[in-house]
């Protein structure tokens, strides 16, 4: 695909190509990510951080990660504090926002609402996620990050073997990352989840297109001792029309140090997109996983700042820029202390 000037609005644009060119723009950020150096070239450039859903680390990863090339961010947070509540209509905000912007990210609760967004912005509009349509920025980083796992374990991407495990029906992650990896060869996906919420069906339809291996269950242990990659959701709640349904399927899957231990492989990665449910009734990911070195989910965070900067950086045409719009540091870098600064 041509990035410069491209809407992200699904896993659906991307070819395998294009992935491996983001990956390795999202590898350059890392020093500019660290505060070890600082590049200003998005001086001058807008972001519009337009969340109509809730949202803490897509909106402040995209938001810091424009920052971190140099731009500036403006936002609108909720429904309640924006005009679409005023009965303005999804593109008439998109024309007013997009004068105001050189790209906009954008979330709202409604599947295909980004994209009519786009429909009517004069800028780039990235989703950041639509009902539970699609998240492709949370699917690239993820991947971005199995792919950085496997290879610290002598592995690719291709030959994977991952279980998705909670809500698949709603979660709009897991709905790109498995876009994402019809992409690759040999995968092997174990779709965990209860028989009500299932991934859906053209979902299961392109894993196996691409001739990859799908396994649906609702056993958790079983699957366990099958994959590299442990990929935990939350029951999206707020996706469903009675509160007591979705509270019927909380704490179905829980996985801990104990469960871990008996059933995985020992190098097993644990990932999830985050906010982990953490109430006693839903604890997804035990608390006591937090001392596990497979625990991923932090290094995803982290991952995600580097792929929304290589993201900004090819749909704004500056990755070839970024190092030669370089400036001094001048404060502090807390990053730069050693473990022994810090005891
Ligand atoms: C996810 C989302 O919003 O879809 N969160 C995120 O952006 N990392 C997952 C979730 O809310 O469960």
């Amino acid at each position: 695909m041509d990035f410069p000037g491209a809407h992200i609005l699904s896993i659906e644009q991307f070819q395998r190509e294009d992935i491996e060119r983001m990956f390795r723009t999202a590898d350059r950020m890392e020093p500019y990510a660290q505060r070890t150096r600082l590049t200003r070239v998005l001086e001058g450039a807008i972001l519009g951080n337009m969340f109509f859903e809730a949202s803490t680390r897509t909106r402040i990863s995209f938001g810091s990660a424009f920052n971190l090339l140099g731009g500036e961010v403006r936002e609108s947070v909720g429904m309640d504090s924006s005009s679409l509540i005023k009965g303005e209509s999804l593109e008439d905000t998109a024309r007013v926002l997009s004068g105001f912007s050189d790209v906009i990210c954008m979330r709202h609760p409604e599947s295909g609402s980004v994209a009519r967004f786009a429909s009517a912005s004069r800028v780039p509009v990235l989703n950041g996620g639509d009902g539970s349509n699609e998240h492709p920025s949370q699917a690239l980083l993820d991947l971005y990050t199995i792919e950085k796992e496997l290879q610290a374990r002598g592995r690719k991407i291709d030959g994977l073997r991952v279980a998705m495990i909670g809500d698949l029906k709603y979660g709009r992650t897991v709905h790109s990352l498995c876009k994402l990896l019809s992409l690759y060869k040999g995968i092997q996906v174990v779709l965990v989840s209860p028989t009500e919420l299932l991934m859906p069906e053209e979902i299961i339809a392109l894993l196996r297109e691409a001739g990859h291996r799908v396994t649906i269950t609702e056993k958790l242990e079983e699957s366990l001792a099958q994959v590299d990659i442990v990929y935990s959701t939350r029951i999206q709640e707020e996706r469903f029309t009675d509160r007591a349904v979705a509270d019927s399927y909380r704490g179905r899957f829980r996985l801990n140090q104990a469960i871990y231990t008996k059933h995985c492989d020992p190098n097993t990665v644990i990932m999830h997109p985050l906010p982990r449910d953490s109430r006693a009734e839903a604890n997804e990911l035990d608390r006591d996983l937090d001392e596990n070195p497979n625990l991923a989910i932090f290094r995803q965070t982290d991952n995600g700042l580097l792929v929304r900067m290589a993201l900004f950086a090819l749909i704004l045409d500056v990755a070839h820029l970024v190092e030669k719009h370089e400036q001094a540091i001048h404060w502090h870098n807390p990053r730069l202390l050693t473990p022994t600064d810090e005891q």
